[in-house]
């Protein structure tokens, strides 16, 4: 049967889009799917909160604006910027209503800083704001009988007319991987959506689930969607540099904004010497702040100075840190923490209209896939929930519109075809993916990192080739796996990293390349 819309992937954007559309329409039919189960993705992770002014006595509109414009370095679209930023209270409101809560200071939101801001505008819940957000949107999706949630399905490549009879110039759905049948499906959509994440996979250490591998990104690369600004990838500066049960973890920059300082194993404060605002510059400064520290130094890590930071406080706002440093031996808040930057979050992607509609008619893209103007060169800290909210938000309203057109007939996503190709295996049959992998981020990590130039750009593009080459027999040879899938999407982005790496001619934001220093 045909959907009337199809979302991949389940973070804040995928699930606050369908709710929208449920809401407003019940006769709607919406699949949703998710890699791995409804939880698993970025917004899990996210720890600081979502960028709202709330203070009208300190703060404003205006100010919101110029810091986000100020980060992006000059790459901002404005008009994007302003109304994200003008919407931000209504859709946090909707966020509330719908059972979200956030920490409070009496009756008023608890409002925190991180770099870049001039204000205190962080709402947020303790140091796990993404866990809580996705709990409280879970929740709420459960509750729309129209919502069909599939679990463990894989995003493999979207329908277009590269595969319909008649060609309609638009998206009609995807093939997917159902993991528990082992079976690649079709799933024909009026409307499909992205909403599926970055790609901080690509990169040896990442504050990103290793889910993200930029399916999306892959799967709109090979549909000829365009994309932009893919080289601005962003480094939060702050990760822990033990992995914690195998995964790296965030230290939020909440902890700078209430007074943690960076500082060498001298003890001395190295960011004032970059930056007049120090520690809480935006994020791009800091990142490279620490990676020149780190590069000229021996103990390949800095330090997070949370001392003056009374111990009550660490408990009541950063409880998940406090613990979790507790657990390999930190003893908060005499003992500082050994930080490295991480791979973050990706500033480009699918461009997108002020709907998040993609320029493919029907494909929309909202959250980390898409890139809407609202980051520019490099993202204000908490500004990527507050945009997943605003354009999830303004994709539903569009895509209630177009379901109201004339669209192809039921007939017309019936006679599309079913996967062409070998199947799909749960095991993994291929020794070579785990290690293609690792070497792709080893390459990543080296030569398209926090610094670049024109050197290891062009042997990093050599090197990602031949990986691209052996992917590609591998995909022509094999059935599907999980992890092929992934490797394929991964080396298609890293490709595209470079190749757009290459043509810029400036350093901006996140982009460092040391040839234009
Ligand atoms: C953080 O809490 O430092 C991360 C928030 C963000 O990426 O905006």
């Amino acid at each position: 049967m045909v959907q009337d819309l199809l979302v991949i992937g389940t973070g804040i954007s995928g699930l606050t889009f369908a709710i929208k559309v449920a809401e407003q329409n019940p006769n709607y039919s919406i699949t949703l799917i998710s890699k791995s189960d409804i939880n698993e993705g970025n917004t899990r992770y996210a720890q600081g909160g979502i960028a709202v002014v709330r203070n009208l006595k300190k703060d404003s509109t205006e100010k919101h604006i110029e810091d986000t414009l100020q980060a992006g370095d000059g790459a901002c679209d404005p008009e994007v910027v302003k109304f994200v930023v003008e919407e931000a209270n209504q859709r946090l409101n909707e966020l509330i209503h719908w059972g979200m809560e956030f920490d409070k200071n009496k009756e008023k939101l608890h409002l925190g800083i991180e770099g870049g801001h001039s204000e205190k505008r962080i709402v947020h819940y303790k140091d796990q704001t993404g866990k809580q957000i996705q709990q409280a949107l879970n929740a709420k999706v459960k509750t729309f009988p129209n919502i069909t949630l599939l679990e463990n399905h894989t995003l493999v490549d979207l329908i277009t007319d590269h595969h319909a009879p008649v060609k309609k110039n638009r998206c009609y759905g995807a093939y997917v991987i159902s993991q528990e049948q082992e079976e690649i499906v079709k799933i024909s959509s009026k409307i499909t959506v992205l909403s599926t994440g970055g790609a901080g996979s690509l990169y040896a250490y990442s504050t990103n689930p290793s889910i993200a591998t930029g399916d999306g990104l892959g799967a709109a690369y090979r549909a000829k969607v365009q994309m932009e600004r893919l080289p601005f990838v962003q480094f939060h500066p702050t990760a822990l540099r033990d992995k914690v049960k195998g995964n790296v973890f965030l230290i939020t920059e909440a902890v700078r904004g209430v007074g943690g300082k960076l500082c060498t194993a001298e003890q001395e404060e190295f960011m004032l010497s970059e930056d007049p605002r120090g520690a809480l510059a935006p994020r791009d400064i800091v990142a490279r702040g620490i990676q020149k520290q780190i590069n000229k130094q021996k103990e390949k890590f800095v330090w997070l100075d949370g001392s003056s930071i009374p111990k009550k406080q660490w408990k009541s706002e950063f409880p998940n840190i406090y613990k979790t440093c507790l657990s390999i031996g930190i003893q908060l808040p005499e003992d500082p923490i050994p930080v490295v930057p991480a791979a973050h979050y990706f500033c480009g992607g699918i461009k997108v209209n002020h709907h998040s509609e993609s320029q493919l008619k029907g494909l929309y893209a909202i959250g980390e896939c898409s890139a809407t103007g609202l980051h520019g060169a490099n993202r204000l800290a908490s500004n990527s929930l507050l945009e997943a909210l605003v354009f999830a938000h303004r994709a539903a309203l569009d895509c209630l519109k177009a379901l109201q057109k004339p669209l192809p007939s039921d007939a017309f996503y019936k006679a599309l075809p079913q996967w062409d190709g070998e199947g799909y295996s749960k095991k993994n049959t291929l020794d070579e993916v785990p290690v293609l992998r690792k070497k792709l981020q080893e390459i990543m990590t080296r030569s398209v990192g926090i610094f670049k130039s024109t050197q290891s750009l062009q042997q990093a593009e050599e090197k990602i080739n031949d990986i691209y080459l052996e992917v590609h027999q591998f995909y022509n040879q094999n059935k599907l796996t999980n992890d092929l899938c992934e490797l394929r999407n991964m080396v298609s982005i890293a490709y595209l990293i470079i190749k757009q790496a290459q043509e810029l001619n400036e350093n901006k934001g996140v982009f460092y390349n040391h040839d234009y220093a």
